[in-house]
C-alpha cells in the first residue's frame, strides 16, 4: 500500500475503513482471477505506476497466466487506448519478470538445468542465471531446493548482497525470507516461489 493511503487510514481510520469495506465487497461474486485482473486494468486506466506493479504482481502470485494479462489488457482497449496499453507494457518489460520473456510465454513447462551438483556445496546458497530466469539454490545433503529470485510481493529481482545466512532480504521493502523453506518471516506473508526438483547424472533440474 502506498504511503499516502497509509498516511490517510491512521489520519481517517473510519472514512477510509468503509472505502476498504466498500473494494472487498465490490467483487465478492467474481472468482479470483476474474477480480485480479479487473484490478490490473483499473491500475492502468488510472496510470499508477506502483499500483499497477503492486496488482500485476498479485494476479501472477494468484494464478493468472502473462497471455490472460494480456489479454485483458487488449480487451479493454475500447476505455484504455493503445497509449495506456503501450505504458503498461513498457513497466512489464521494465519489471523483468520471466514469465512475459519471449522464451517462457508461449512454451510448456519442462525440465530446465540449472547446475552441476558439484558446484553447491552442502548448506550452500547460490543465486544462479540460467537460460530463462534467475533463481537462488539452496542445498541440505541430497536435499535441493530452487526458487525464482523475484520478490512475491512486487515481481523486484532480489540480488546475491540481499544474503545473509540462510535469510534473504527483499531490498525494496524489505521482506524478509527463509531460504531454507522459501517463507517469508518478515514483514510480508507470501513466500518465495519454489520450484520442483530433481538431479539426474550429477545436474540439478528444475521444473517451470
Ligand atoms: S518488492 Fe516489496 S518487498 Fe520485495
Amino acid at each position: 500500500m502506498s504511503d499516502a493511503l497509509n498516511y490517510l487510514i491512521q489520519a481517517r481510520p473510519e472514512t477510509m475503513g468503509h472505502y476498504f469495506k466498500f473494494l472487498k465487497e465490490t467483487g465478492k461474486h467474481l472468482d479470483p482471477k476474474t477480480r485480479n485482473l479487473i484490478s490490473v486494468i483499473t491500475k492502468v486506466h488510472s496510470q499508477t505506476d506502483r499500483g499497477f506493479r503492486q496488482y500485476l504482481g498479485r494476479a501472477l502470485r494468484e494464478g493468472c497466466t502473462p497471455m490472460e494479462i494480456i489479454d485483458a489488457l487488449v480487451m479493454a482497449f475500447p476505455a484504455l487506448c493503445l497509449a495506456k496499453i503501450v505504458w503498461s507494457t513498457e513497466i512489464i518489460l521494465d519489471m523483468g519478470i520471466p514469465e512475459f520473456s519471449p522464451e517462457l510465454i508461449n512454451a510448456q513447462p519442462q525440465w530446465r538445468q540449472v547446475v552441476a551438483v558439484a558446484e553447491v556445496a552442502d548448506g550452500e546458497v547460490k543465486r544462479m542465471e540460467t537460460a530463462t530466469r534467475t533463481v537462488f539454490v539452496y542445498r541440505e545433503a541430497e536435499t535441493y531446493k530452487v526458487y525464482d529470485s523475484h520478490c512475491p510481493h512486487q515481481v523486484t529481482n532480489i540480488p546475491h548482497l540481499a544474503l545473509e545466512g540462510k535469510t534473504l532480504t527483499c531490498p525494496k521493502h524489505h521482506w524478509k525470507f527463509d531460504i531454507t523453506t522459501g517463507a517469508c518471516i518478515e514483514k510480508g506473508k507470501h513466500p518465495l516461489k519454489g520450484f520442483d526438483t530433481k538431479v539426474e547424472d550429477g545436474v540439478l533440474y528444475a521444473y517451470w
